[in-house]
């Protein structure tokens, strides 16, 4: 695997490649990613991935400073998985100078779910990935279901951008017990960590509702957030919602996607599941 530090370097190594399929990280891997990276592996000739601590997504008072940097580690497992370019800029080589020229998604992606308690994160986010998608100049991007908003945002951006790249959703990896993977599942304490899966059955006794035909979409996420808060979580949201817009359906609407957002002690917890 190469590795590149600089723009000029990845571009000068790219110059030739195949179709390039990319994928972006903020690093700190672990199967999630790494199922990223093997997928990416059957869209083309040449995986580059990034890593990259991108701090226009985070607001102050997040955790970008204590974000886990695992370098070293990462390499290895990216070597392990076949990847054959690693983009990892510093911050001074991908903002040498403020960010002021940004994208902007539009209020009703970016302000609802997420963007309701991260304002400015969809905006940080798409400005990164636009200008990684600038540098890696890919033929192919895969982002995982995990951040189901993050892929509509970025999905969105690309096609009103008519940007010649493919969008690839990733399955959701998790551990044994449901819990997703996420890099700040390390932030959690052992009993946190034990109470952690709770997230996911809520989610899937809403999906499962839901199945056996409940359209009562207000009450089920009533429940799950009062189960929720019964065992120590401080719910942000929990939504039942259209998978293509993400606003709320009617009792008729099918292709639904229920999402939670939720603080375990001091870590913040995303999941969701499809119906
Ligand atoms: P990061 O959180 O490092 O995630 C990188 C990619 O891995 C994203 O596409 C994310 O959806 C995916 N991913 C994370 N956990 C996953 C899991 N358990 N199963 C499957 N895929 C998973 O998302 C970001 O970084 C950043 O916002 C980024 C897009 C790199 C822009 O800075």
């Amino acid at each position: 695997m190469q590795i590149h530090e600089t723009i000029a370097g990845v571009r000068a190594a790219l110059q030739s490649a195949g179709r390039i399929v990319f994928v972006p990280t903020m690093g700190n891997l672990h199967d999630g990613h790494i199922a990223l990276m093997r997928q990416a592996r059957a869209h083309g000739d040449c995986v580059v991935a990034s890593i990259f601590v991108n701090r226009l997504q985070f607001r102050p008072g997040e955790d970008f400073d204590k974000y886990p940097r695992t370098f070293a580690a990462d390499c290895e497992r990216l070597i392990a998985a076949g990847v054959d370019h690693l983009f990892a800029p510093s911050e001074t080589e991908l903002y040498p100078e403020p960010q002021r020229y940004v994208v902007e998604p539009p209020a009703e992606h970016a302000t609802i779910l997420e963007g309701e308690f991260r304002p400015g994160h969809f905006r940080g986010v798409a400005t990164v990935v636009m200008k990684l998608f600038a540098i890696v100049r890919p033929q192919a991007a895969l982002f995982g279901k995990k951040d189901f908003q993050q892929f509509m945002v970025l999905s969105a951006m690309v096609r009103e951008f008519a940007l010649p790249i493919e969008v690839i959703p990733g399955a959701t990896v998790r551990a044994a017990d449901g819990l997703a993977l996420s890099s700040r599942n390390g932030y959690l304490s052992a009993a946190e960590r034990a109470e952690a899966p709770r997230l996911h059955r809520v989610l899937n006794q809403v999906v499962t509702a839901i199945r056996a035909g409940s359209r009562d979409f207000a009450a089920l996420e009533a429940a799950g957030l009062a189960e929720l808060r019964a065992h120590g979580w401080e719910p942000d949201y929990l939504a039942v919602r259209r998978k293509f817009d993400l606003q709320s359906p009617s009792a008729h609407d099918s292709g639904l996607v229920v999402l939670a957002a939720a603080r375990l002690g001091s870590t913040r917890l995303i999941d969701n599941l499809e119906v």
